[in-house]
C-alpha cells in the first residue's frame, strides 16, 4: 500500500528513500551554487493571487492547448535523462502516464529506454527532445527515427552546448548503469525495490545512443558524453537546416533574452520555452518566471510562447499561463513521482497538479483556463 500523497513534496520525499543517491541527485540539483535553482521554485512564491468571491465557479475547464495539440492542461512532461535510471523502464511509464491523462510526453535525446521502444509501448504520438552534437550523421539519424516514430513535434534544446557543472553528479561518478563500486553497492542495497526493477529489464544505458553512434568513448557518462559529442558551435543556421530536416512542429527550449526570443520566433518555430534547464546550466541567471513577461511582450503575438523551471504545483502553472506562458513543462514533479512509484506515481503528480490549477482558477474567479491573465495577480508582487 503506498503512503496518501497529496504534495509534489510527498512525492518528492518518497522518491529520495527509494531512488539511489547519484540519480536522485542528479534530477534535484542545480549547477554551481545552485542560485537559479533556487530562485526558480521561490519567485513564483512571491507573486500573490487575487481572491475573488462569489463568482459562479461550476463547469471549470482547464482544457487548451499547445502547438495546436488539445492538452487536458496546459503542462507537459518535459524531457529528462536519465529517467529510466529513477525507475526501471521510466520513459514508458511516464509516456503511459502523460497519455492516460492527456498531456504530452517529451523524450529526451538522453533518454535510457529509445525512440523506437517508446513508441512501440504508447499509442499517442510523444515529442522528441534533440541535442546537436558534432556528428551531424548522428543527428539526422535522430531526426529520421523521431519521425519515423511518429513523434508530433521535435523539441531543439539550444541551452547545452556545453555542460553547467553539477557538482553532486561529479562526486557520485553519475553514470548508467551505476558502477559497482563499494560505495554504490553500499546505496543500492538500500534500494530493493529499483534493483528489482532493473534486474527486470534490459533497459539500462542510453537507449538512443548506444548501438547508434560511433566512436564515442564512455557512453555511461553524461559529462564524458557532452564534453565529446555537443556541438558548442551550434548556431541559428543550424536550426534552419535542422526545421527543414525535421519539416514537422518545432519548439525551441532554452530561451531566456529578449533577444534570442526575437530571433526564435523568427525562425518559424511553433513555439519557444523560456526556460534556464531548471537551474542546471547558467547558474545567476534569472527564475524563469521573472523572465517570462519581457518575453511576452516581445512575441507573445510572434510565436506561442511556454515555461519551464520551477514548476512545483497547479498554482506555479497558473501563475505562469497569467503572466502570458501558453503552456508549461514539468522536470522534477513527475521525476519525483517516478522515483517515488513508477507510473502509478507519475499519474499523481499529474492529478496534484491538476487539482491545484482548477481549484485555484476557482478561488480565481474564474473558470475556463483560455480566460486567465494577468488580472488575477496582485500587481505589487508581480516581477517587472
Ligand atoms: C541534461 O540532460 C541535464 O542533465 O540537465
Amino acid at each position: 500500500m503506498s503512503a496518501i500523497t497529496t504534495t509534489i513534496e510527498d512525492l518528492r520525499v518518497m522518491a529520495e528513500r527509494r531512488v539511489p543517491r547519484m540519480f536522485y541527485d542528479y534530477a534535484d540539483s542545480g549547477s554551481w551554487t545552485e542560485s537559479t535553482y533556487r530562485a526558480n521554485e521561490a519567485d513564483f512564491h512571491k507573486i500573490k493571487l487575487r481572491q475573488r468571491v462569489a463568482c459562479n465557479m461550476e463547469n471549470r475547464t482547464t482544457r487548451t492547448t499547445m502547438i495546436g495539440q488539445e492538452v487536458a492542461m496546459p503542462v507537459a512532461i518535459a524531457p529528462t535523462g536519465f529517467t529510466g535510471m529513477q525507475y526501471a523502464d521510466g520513459e514508458i511509464l511516464a509516456a503511459r502516464a502523460a497519455e492516460k491523462f492527456g498531456v504530452p510526453f517529451s523524450l529526451s535525446t538522453m533518454s535510457i529506454c529509445s525512440i523506437e521502444d517508446v513508441a512501440a509501448h504508447t499509442t499517442a504520438p510523444f515529442w522528441f527532445q534533440l541535442y546537436v552534437m558534432r556528428d551531424k550523421d548522428f543527428v539526422e539519424r535522430l531526426i529520421d527515427r523521431a519521425k519515423a516514430a511518429n513523434c508530433s513535434a521535435l523539441i531543439l534544446t539550444l541551452d547545452l552546448q556545453v555542460l553547467g557543472q553539477r557538482h553532486k553528479d561529479l562526486k557520485n561518478g553519475l553514470s548508467a548503469p551505476p558502477r559497482p563500486t563499494l560505495a554504490n553497492l553500499i546505496n543500492l542495497a538500500s534500494k530493493p525495490r529499483w534493483c528489482m526493477g532493473m534486474l527486470g529489464t534490459k533497459r539500462r544505458t542510453f537507449g538512443n545512443i548506444v548501438g547508434h553512434a560511433k566512436g564515442v568513448g564512455d557512453l555511461s557518462s553524461l559529462s564524458a558524453w557532452t564534453a565529446e559529442q555537443f556541438d558548442p558551435t551550434l548556431s541559428w543556421a543550424d536550426v534552419e537546416w535542422i526545421k527543414n530536416r525535421w519539416g514537422g512542429k518545432l519548439i525551441l527550449k532554452g530561451i531566456m533574452d529578449v533577444e534570442d526570443a526575437r530571433l526564435a520566433a523568427s525562425s518559424g518555430a511553433d513555439a519557444l520555452i523560456v526556460s534556464n534547464h531548471g537551474g542546471r546550466q547558467l547558474d545567476g541567471a534569472p527564475s524563469t518566471i521573472e523572465a517570462l513577461p519581457a518575453i511576452v511582450e516581445a512575441v507573445g503575438t510572434e510565436i506561442e510562447v511556454w515555461l519551464d523551471s520551477g514548476i512545483r504545483s497547479g498554482q506555479d502553472v497558473l501563475k505562469a499561463v497569467a503572466l502570458g506562458a501558453r503552456g508549461t513543462m514539468i522536470g522534477r514533479a513527475f521525476l519525483y513521482g517516478l522515483g517515488a512509484m513508477g507510473e502509478e506515481g507519475v499519474t499523481r503528480c499529474l492529478q496534484i497538479i491538476h487539482k491545484e490549477l482548477d481549484l485555484t482558477m476557482a478561488f480565481c474567479g474564474r473558470t475556463d483556463i483560455e480566460t486567465v491573465d494577468r488580472s488575477i495577480l496582485l500587481p505589487g508582487t508581480l516581477p517587472a
